[in-house]
């Protein structure tokens, strides 16, 4: 089977190339470089070029808050080239998995948000992954949507990496306890994608890791792992906060778990706890 991953240099894409490698496919790792999103009316053709028989879309503007500012080339990159890639893969008539994710809703449940609920952004990146998902499904209905959401992994930027480093040089953290969540490892993402892909499912899914957290026990968690696991930790206080007490551009959603019915049952496997698979990346991350 080929398999062409997009946005192969980022924190999803790069983990999705690394574990498609072991398994006997051909793979086709392409990012900004070899085909930029920014000129969308150039990615269709480009995509449909490639034939592969599955496209793994991973390549996103994925920076929340200039998006604000930003929101042409947001927009260009998750709506725009978005459809082009579905239109891409239907020319060629192979199968897309398209990244989405819970910043499409606007946080005013408080029970998990189902793959149907209403969609309601809060921000421009929001909105454009939104649009990108409506773009993708106009075109190629049979398209898989996996919504994900607190993405972190040994590659790129995240969360993670941001608390290892401020913990390793400040006595004091200061984390907002006001947003709830579940953390997602790109290996337990990418191992759910690598499980879909063999499956005849079609539609929207959501792949979060197991639990709830908000962004300060989430901290709290990294913190107390990586002291068991010998990383440099000068911290010695979390302190939770309020959003109001570190304001972005962005607005956030103040709830964004999303069910996992629906995914549960197409896996090949059972989803990890995050505190599970935080504790494993880290363990990863410290080479142990
Ligand atoms: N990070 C999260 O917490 C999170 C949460 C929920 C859903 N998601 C979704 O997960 C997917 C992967 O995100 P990620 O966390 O892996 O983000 P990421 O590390 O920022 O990766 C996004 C990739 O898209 C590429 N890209 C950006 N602009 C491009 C352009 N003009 N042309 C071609 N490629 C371009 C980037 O290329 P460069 O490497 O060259 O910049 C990067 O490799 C996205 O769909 C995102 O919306 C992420």
């Amino acid at each position: 089977m080929t398999i062409l991953v997009t946005g192969a240099n980022g924190q999803l894409g790069r983990e999705t190339v690394l574990a498609l490698q072991e398994d006997d496919e051909v793979l086709l790792a392409i990012g900004r470089e070899e085909l930029d999103f920014s000129r969308s009316d150039q990615v269709a053709e480009a995509i449909a070029d490639y034939a592969a028989e599955w496209v793994i879309n991973c390549a996103a503007y994925t920076q929340v808050d200039k998006a604000e500012e930003e929101y042409e080339l947001a927009f260009t990159i998750n709506r725009d080239a978005a459809r082009a890639v579905a239109k891409g893969v239907k020319l060629s008539g192979g199968r897309l998995l398209h990244i989405s994710t819970d910043f499409i809703f606007g946080g005013e449940q408080s029970s998990p948000y189902k793959e149907n609920d209403t969609a309601s952004p809060l921000g421009v990146y929001g909105q454009s992954k939104l649009e990108g998902e409506q773009a993708v499904r106009e075109v190629l209905p049979e398209a898989l949507i996996l919504r994900t959401a607190w993405v972190y992994g040994v590659q790129g930027h995240n969360f993670v990496k941001t608390i290892l480093r401020l913990a390793s040089e400040r006595e004091t953290l200061r984390v907002v306890d006001d947003q709830i969540g579940t953390p997602s490892w790109t290996g337990d993402i990418v191992r759910a994608i690598r499980s879909l892909i063999k499956t005849e499912a079609t539609g929207t899914y959501q792949f979060t890791n197991e639990g709830v957290a908000s962004w300060y026990d989430f901290a709290m968690e990294i913190v107390a792992s990586a002291k068991q696991l010998g990383f440099p930790v000068m911290a010695k206080t979390i302190q939770p906060i309020p959003t109001e007490e570190f304001p972005l551009p962005a607005k956030r959603p103040a709830y964004s778990v999303m069910s996992k019915v629906k995914i549960r049952a197409v896996l090949d496997h059972q989803i990890p706890h995050w505190r599970t698979s935080l504790h494993a990346m880290l363990k990863q991350e410290s080479g142990a």
